[in-house]
């Protein structure tokens, strides 16, 4: 019978069969699918498993602790905290172009994750969070046909003397499937429904040169939206939703005096495959309140748009 608890079963048979005592690396990124492995992972081989999670200060408001909390703390399960705010934001100053940005991103990324990787000494597999839709595409990806590629861990960077295997437990299951595992496996169900959030970040949600200070604004921004979305029943009725960054200045008042500051976009589209996508209909009384708050709350920022453009032409994200 194909239900959570079955595959379960037979993928923690599957893994112990696979890596037998050796130890596992995981670059875990907080997302659906690498804490679906990591939960499933730990639970079939325990100790054998250390994960590393990048913090490269593009992530989302309290987003690292989060994830330190809930799988070192909460689950007990070994995670390497990388902190490399410093070399991300230094390594993207004076950069605007979006191209760029993503590949200064994916690189440092991946040099980070080596570097963590490499004071492990006994580890001789790296577990992946791939899942049926990106072994498509990839294949896809060979013959030309795919439109979004998704960066991965790049496993041919990692120190020479790793040589790791890899194991892939999700392979084969759909995005749902996935999901229901992450639920049955214990996983809270708000971080396993939560929406997709790119690989780059806050820093493709930063229009132009990233900085600090623009990154902390759109943390505070984008934190209000997804509270009130959720305290309003709206979260679930849109496929992806976050605060953009415009980095122009903007008049405004506020009591006697004058302000003059930047502009954020919230953006909530709604999908079925995120190839194509419809802006969400969300009420102006909750459009409204949210501005209110994000102005009131957020020193820096004096005026709040909604961005009504439908994918195609516009993309979801801004960059
Ligand atoms: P766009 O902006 O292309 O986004 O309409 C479609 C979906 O893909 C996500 N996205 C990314 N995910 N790395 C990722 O891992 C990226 O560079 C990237 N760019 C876009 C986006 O959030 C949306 O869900």
């Amino acid at each position: 019978l194909w239900t959570s608890a079955n595959i379960i079963e037979d993928s923690i048979a599957a893994i112990r069969e696979q890596v037998g005592d050796d130890e596992v690396l995981l670059g875990l990124s907080g997302g659906v699918d690498s804490s679906v492995v990591a939960a499933l992972l730990h639970k079939a081989i325990g100790d054998q498993l250390t994960c590393v999670f990048v913090d490269n200060g593009l992530l989302r408001q309290n987003e690292g602790d989060q994830v330190m909390a809930m799988f070192a703390k909460h689950m007990g399960i070994r995670v390497i905290r990388a902190d490399a705010e410093d070399r991300f934001l230094n390594a993207l100053e004076g950069i605007d172009d979006p191209e760029q940005k993503r590949k200064i991103i994916g690189n440092k990324f991946v040099d980070i994750f080596d570097e963590e990787a490499a004071k492990l000494k006994n580890v001789k597999w790296l577990a992946q969070g791939t899942i049926y839709p990106d072994v498509i595409e990839s294949a896809a990806a060979k013959t030309g046909k795919a439109h979004v590629i998704k960066t991965h861990h790049n496993v041919g960077g990692l120190p020479e003397h790793m040589k790791l295997k890899l194991v892939e437990p999700l392979r084969e299951l759909f995005k749902d499937e996935v999901r229901k595992l992450g639920v049955e496996l214990g996983l809270p169900s708000d971080m396993v429904y939560r929406h997709p959030f790119p690989g780059p970040g806050l820093g493709v949600r930063i229009l132009g040169e990233v900085k600090k200070e623009f990154a902390d604004l759109l943390r505070k921004a984008d934190q209000i939206f997804i509270a009130e979305l959720r305290k309003h029943d709206l979260y679930d009725k849109t496929s992806q939703a976050f605060a953009v960054f415009l980095p122009v200045k903007s008049v405004g008042v506020m009591g006697d005096g004058r302000r003059y500051d930047y502009v954020v976009s919230l953006r909530a589209v709604e999908t079925i495959d995120f190839m194509t996508a419809r802006w969400a209909n969300l009420p102006y009384d909750f459009l409204d309140l949210v501005s209110r708050r994000i102005i009131n709350e957020t020193a820096g920022i004096s005026r709040v748009v909604y961005d009504i453009s439908g994918k195609p032409p516009a993309t979801i994200e801004w960059e």
